[in-house]
């Protein structure tokens, strides 16, 4: 059975890869600071017949990392796939943002993804695939957006080193680019956020992102690698 981590999947989009990987015959083990949430989503799963498990995983800090490896490697032995998709947000203008907010930010979305990248690597097989969740904000800006923007961006250039690096042992590395989903990340934005900048004219449900992710880890997708793709509705074709 082909094992994979996803961070941040207590809720939300990383709960819905969680659930179509484990769908497609995937062990899941998902990782996030949410324990309660965590623990109850991995339950509902695993009373359903699949191999899902919760572990506390902050993605900023290395030992945490550290010790969800030794877990993996303990029960699973090695790993599949690897999802970087825990996040956070925070909206101000550079003028108005602090350093601290500016620095967690960077933390948890940029270096987490380092982080993940840097523990997992040794527990990869040959042949897997890493999928790193950006979003069309990096590619783009947004005002108000500077620390998210500005890690989502990172995130695809880490996206393309990590693919160089770890194309010897055929290990793939995409990242996806999502516009607006319908998530608690963005549920106190205003008016829907990108809604009507977004061709389609609404946000995305969370299981419209997965089939991408389960793509870039399936075979299918055996010669993407080092490149983002967009999933946001048209919104950045104009
Ligand atoms: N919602 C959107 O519109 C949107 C658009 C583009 C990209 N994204 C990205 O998608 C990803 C998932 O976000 P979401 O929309 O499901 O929002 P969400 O807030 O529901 O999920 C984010 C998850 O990350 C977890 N997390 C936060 N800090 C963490 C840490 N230090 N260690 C481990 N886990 C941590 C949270 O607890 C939560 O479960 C994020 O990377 C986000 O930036 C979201």
């Amino acid at each position: 059975m082909r094992t994979a981590l996803i961070t941040g999947g207590a809720r939300g989009q990383g709960l819905s890869h969680a659930k179509r990987l484990a769908a497609a015959g995937w062990a899941v083990v998902i990782g996030d600071v949410l324990d309660e949430d965590g623990t109850a989503s991995a339950k509902e799963l695993s009373d359903l017949g699949h191999s899902v498990d919760y572990r506390h995983l902050d993605v900023s800090d290395p030992d945490s990392w550290d010790s969800v490896m030794e877990f993996v490697r303990d029960e699973h032995g090695s790993l599949h796939g690897l999802v970087n998709n825990a996040g956070i947000i925070h909206v101000a203008d550079i003028v108005e943002e602090s350093l601290e907010v500016w620095s967690r930010i960077v933390s948890v979305n940029l270096t987490g993804s380092f982080l993940g990248l840097k523990a997992a690597s040794p527990l990869l097989e040959v042949g897997s695939s890493v999928v790193n969740v950006a979003s069309v904000f990096g590619p783009i800006g947004a005002r108000g957006y500077a620390a998210y923007c500005s890690t989502k961006a990172g995130i695809i250039g880490l996206t393309k080193v990590a693919a160089l690096e770890l194309a010897e042992r055929r290990i793939r590395v995409n990242a996806i680019c999502p516009g607006g989903v319908s998530t608690k990340m963005n549920e106190d934005e205003p008016e829907g956020g990108v809604s009507d900048d977004t061709p389609f004219g609404r946000r995305a449900e969370v299981d419209e992102i997965s089939g991408t992710v389960a793509f870039l880890l399936s075979d299918d997708s055996r010669f993407i690698t080092g490149t983002e793709i967009t999933i946001d509705g048209g919104l950045t074709a104009k």
